[in-house]
């Protein structure tokens, strides 16, 4: 049999991973679910109103050959407008768009600096490339001594998140400011930041209320905060026109689903609209959190860290037995495992309670 040696090694080391499905009556501490959306069936209702009006059903082909229609086009539009970009070019995923991203844009004299706790995606999107340097985490000092130390011969590129997905540290506002200094492109993923961060609730950008210029990136998901699927990329007209003429994921990949396009669009629409509402939950939550753990709180994400992993586990299975679903994080996702914690404004301050109690135990 195939990977049999693999497998029992990965198992050896409790690293094998499991598809389960989990009673519906459970707490919810671990999905990107920041503001409820997955739940609610008027949005639902909203979205597949909108779709019935289209004559299609599904997207056929990729935006470059038939797939693109009138709501991609409406959501992009919206996803400009608000955030203050001149343009914007949906992706199927945030995966796929961090590949889009890198691969196309980081060209042969080109280098790209990366914070070492960027995403998944976008590391093996590295692995494409021969000209990455690795910085410290959100260290921006770091990062500019790496500038300084490097042979730059042509476009410089920065990528850091807005909110990191595994500590929910918030990214420094320094970045900015050496992207402007170096003349730099900066790429922020904003998954976790978009719909969770600034007072309009726009991520990274509005959170320190930044002029948006043409060397700044925006990758956003439609599936955490907007409680859909697919993800954005929002830049200035030229890159989105680049994007769209080398990026792969983008040319070789059908368009994204026409529901999912449908359900950003009414979500998106939903969240600027209660804005004001929003924020005062996701305040209350953090409050709720710092008050019982006594920890820092930057975000809707927190992690506890273990020394050892058996422990991690042990932990997130007692939860689990009081059916509180939390992250469990291994190696090599993170350094250290995790136990990770994910707020979501449809947790009741019952919720929030229980679970200080139990993970205080
Ligand atoms: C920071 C970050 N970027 C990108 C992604 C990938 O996004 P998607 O799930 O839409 O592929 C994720 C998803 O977990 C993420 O946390």
């Amino acid at each position: 049999m195939f990977y049999t040696k693999e497998l029992q090694a990965l198992d050896k080391k409790q690293l094998l991973r499991v598809r389960k499905i989990f009673p519906s009556s459970y707490l919810d501490f671990a999905s990107n679910d920041y503001l409820g959306l997955s739940y609610n069936k008027k949005q639902f209702s909203k979205a597949y109103k909108l779709l019935r009006k289209e004559n299609l059903n599904a997207p056929r082909a990729s935006v470059l050959v038939n797939g693109y229609s009138k709501l991609h086009k409406k959501l992009e539009s919206e996803l400009s407008k608000i955030n203050n970009f001149q343009s914007c070019i949906l992706v199927g995923s945030g995966f796929l768009a961090n590949i889009a991203l890198f691969e196309s844009l980081v060209r042969k004299n080109d280098i790209l600096f990366i914070d070492e706790e960027y995403h998944a995606s976008g590391i093996l999107a590295t692995k494409l490339l021969k000209n990455v340097i690795i910085f410290k985490h959100n260290d921006y000092k770091d990062l500019e001594s790496k500038i300084k130390q490097s042979h730059i011969q042509s476009r410089i590129l920065i990528a850091i998140e807005g909110i990191y997905s595994m500590s929910g540290d918030i990214a420094k506002k320094e970045f900015i400011n050496i992207a402007i200094k170096y003349d730099a492109i900066l790429i922020v993923d904003e998954a976790h930041s978009s719909g969770t961060l600034g007072k309009n609730l726009l991520g990274y950008f509005d959170y320190y209320d930044i002029k948006i210029r043409d060397n700044f990136i925006k990758l956003g998901t439609l599936s955490k905060a907007y409680g859909s699927y697919g993800a954005y990329i929002l830049s200035s007209k030229h890159i989105t026109k680049y994007l769209q003429t080398r990026a792969k994921p983008i040319i070789y990949s059908t368009a994204l689903s026409s529901f999912d396009t449908a359900l950003a669009l009414v979500n998106v629409k939903y969240i600027q609209k209660n804005k004001n509402s929003l924020t005062k939950k996701i305040k209350t939550l953090k409050k709720l959190i710092v008050e019982n753990l006594k920890i820092k709180l930057d975000s809707q994400v927190f992690s506890i860290k273990f020394q050892n992993q058996n422990k991690m586990l042990q932990k997130a299975k007692s939860l689990k037995k009081n059916k509180i679903l939390v992250g469990a994080i291994r190696k090599p996702t993170v350094q250290y495992p995790v136990l990770r914690i994910i707020l979501s404004t449809k947790h009741r301050k019952k919720d929030i309670l229980n679970l200080c109690d139990l993970l205080k135990k």
